[in-house]
């Protein structure tokens, strides 16, 4: 009865930190698809299918909700999910994405009303951002970057290498080419706070930057004090377990840098 995590690989896991930090009690499964990440350039019918199968299969190892904490399955599968394969597969559990609680805090950080996002090639063409950006702040102006290099950078371990450097510079120069007037940027991506420190070093000082792990967490803590009966499923022993698609050492070294900790993980196979 934990609470599912899932992403398409190391990302998420920088969002069951945050949530983990704020909700210690729960129990968690995080699930990463490594063996077929990244999503971010894979198109809406094959995001969807991976994203379905893994909410499956949380759903079977017990999970009565199950958070994507991905930018690109949000964008991509939540609505389909929601709406289609939910009445079906059971109506009492529960699917939810980041990209709605990122969107709520905006026009409470930008003062110009000029936002940037950064994400994946897929998020960004999805155009979920702006559009979920235009249903509450209708007044904020959007300019979206696709950094398709990033994710693959953060998985291969090379976050704090130099090739890292030259696409972060090179995407956060084309953003503000696109609205040098930008205040407040959105890391679309779960993946990118741990380029955090890089991205800082080539925004101007005055662009908030808004990370989205402690936005989702505070978020999912509100959401279940409102929804007890989703609540009162949830297990509460502090445990954490940890899937994978990759081999469980692949992943038990990677996941590691991205939580500061030794972890345990076990492998599902691809299909
Ligand atoms: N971390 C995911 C996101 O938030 C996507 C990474 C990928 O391309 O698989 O969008």
């Amino acid at each position: 009865m934990a609470i599912g995590v899932f992403d398409s690989g190391y990302g998420g896991l920088t969002i069951l930190d945050k949530i983990r930090q704020n909700m210690p009690e729960y129990d968690y499964i995080y699930y990463g698809d490594n063996a077929r990440a990244p999503y971010g350039s894979r198109s809406f019918e094959v995001v969807y299918q991976f994203t379905l199968q893994a909410v499956k299969r949380l759903f079977d190892m017990g999970c009565p909700l199950v958070i994507l904490a991905c930018n690109t399955a949000s964008a991509k599968a939540l609505r389909s999910i929601q709406q289609k394969d939910l009445p079906h597969i059971d109506p009492t559990k529960r699917v939810l994405g980041i990209i709605r609680p990122t969107v709520e805090v905006i026009d409470t950080i930008t003062k110009n009303n000029h936002v940037g996002i950064f994400g994946t090639p897929g998020t960004v063409a999805s155009g979920s951002y702006p559009l979920e950006i235009a249903k509450i702040s209708p007044d904020i102006q959007v300019s979206s970057e696709a950094c398709p290099m990033w994710v693959p950078i953060v998985e291969n371990n090379e976050a704090n290498g130099e090739g890292a450097d030259y696409f972060i510079k090179k995407n956060i120069d084309s953003l503000l080419e696109k609205d040098p007037l930008i205040d407040t940027v959105i890391l679309g991506c779960t993946h990118y706070p741990l380029l955090y420190n890089k991205i800082r070093n080539y925004l101007p000082d005055n662009v908030n930057i808004i990370s989205q792990g402690d936005i989702v967490a505070k978020s999912l803590k509100d959401y279940l004090s409102r929804h007890p009966e989703i609540d009162s499923r949830l297990s509460k022993n502090g445990k954490c377990f940890f899937y994978s698609t990759e081999s469980k050492d692949k992943f038990k070294e990677v996941a590691s840098v991205f939580l500061n900790d030794e972890i345990d993980a076990h492998q599902l196979s691809v299909e």
